[in-house]
């Protein structure tokens, strides 16, 4: 199943350079999408318009579409908190809450104006065993968020955006402050969450787009440049531009 359907995307912001152009591009459902190319290269922009964070930045111009399942998510109207809702974001440094861990996990829910401890609880706890953090820090859900290791406060955020059920789970070189060993808990937490969740991925480098990837799309300069599945794109890229980039001869 397609999540979205991007067309003719174009976007400029105040610089008036053109940061995406007529950018075309299907993302399938349950999937990994891994976007991957030399810094600039529009990756980022990309993710923000998926979510409309792009509202915030200061766009000059938008053209195109987005469907998201077949709606139209750049129309003006439409409710961006429920859309934020369904389409989570982690973030490339890990940025828990100044809260306690229990409250990092349930504040989307808390805001939203759910009150009853008992869902709460469970809400807090299916999130934390989603993301593979329960185990690690069951017995001390009240200290702070801060009081725990980098990769285990990038798997709270990643919580975080799990205790909303989102449909969607967008990452932006989710793992580039993170040590291997955290890195590779996040990589095989992600394989497993694909199952029910549509995937964005923005690694930070090309090792981990090309181990992640079950479909790749290469950026390059505000284009994208080729898009196919990760084994095809990683094994036989066609463009020439695709194939220097993977073999490391510029980026
Ligand atoms: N908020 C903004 N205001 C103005 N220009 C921006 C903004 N964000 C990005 N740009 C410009 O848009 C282009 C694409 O940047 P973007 O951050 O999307 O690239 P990227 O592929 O994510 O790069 P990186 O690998 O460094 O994260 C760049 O030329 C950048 O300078
Ligand atoms: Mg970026």
């Amino acid at each position: 199943m397609k999540k979205f359907s991007v067309n003719d995307l174009s976007i400029c912001y105040s610089d008036d350079n053109e940061s995406l152009r007529k950018i075309n591009m299907e993302i399938e459902a349950n999937a990994i999408t891994v976007l991957f190319g030399p810094a600039g290269g529009g990756k980022s922009t990309f993710l923000r318009v998926l979510n409309r964070l792009n509202d915030l930045a200061d766009v000059k111009t938008m053209t195109g579409e987005v469907l998201f399942n077949g709606v139209d998510i750049l129309d003006p109207k439409l409710d961006v908190i429920e859309l934020r809702r369904k389409i989570g974001m982690v973030f490339s440094r890990p940025v828990p809450l100044p809260l306690s861990i229990y409250e990092n996990v349930a504040y989307g829910l808390m805001m939203a104006g759910e009150r009853n401890k008992k869902k709460l609880d469970l809400a807090v706890e299916g999130a934390l065993r989603q993301a593979v953090l329960w185990d690690e820090v069951y017995d001390r859900l009240s200290d702070s968020g801060f009081a725990i290791s980098g990769g285990q406060q990038q798997r709270l955020c990643l919580a975080r955006v799990l205790a909303l059920e989102p449909e969607v789970i967008m990452l932006d070189e989710p793992t580039s402050a993170l040590d291997p060993v955290s890195t590779s808990k996040i990589e095989s937490l992600l394989t497993e969450l694909k199952e029910k969740y549509t995937i964005i991925l923005a690694p930070h480098n090309v090792q981990q787009a090309a181990r992640m990837a079950d479909f790749a799309a290469f950026f390059l300069m505000g284009e994208l440049i080729e898009y196919s599945g990760g084994k095809d794109m990683f094994l036989k890229p066609k463009d020439k531009r695709t194939q220097d980039y993977i073999t490391g001869r510029f980026g």
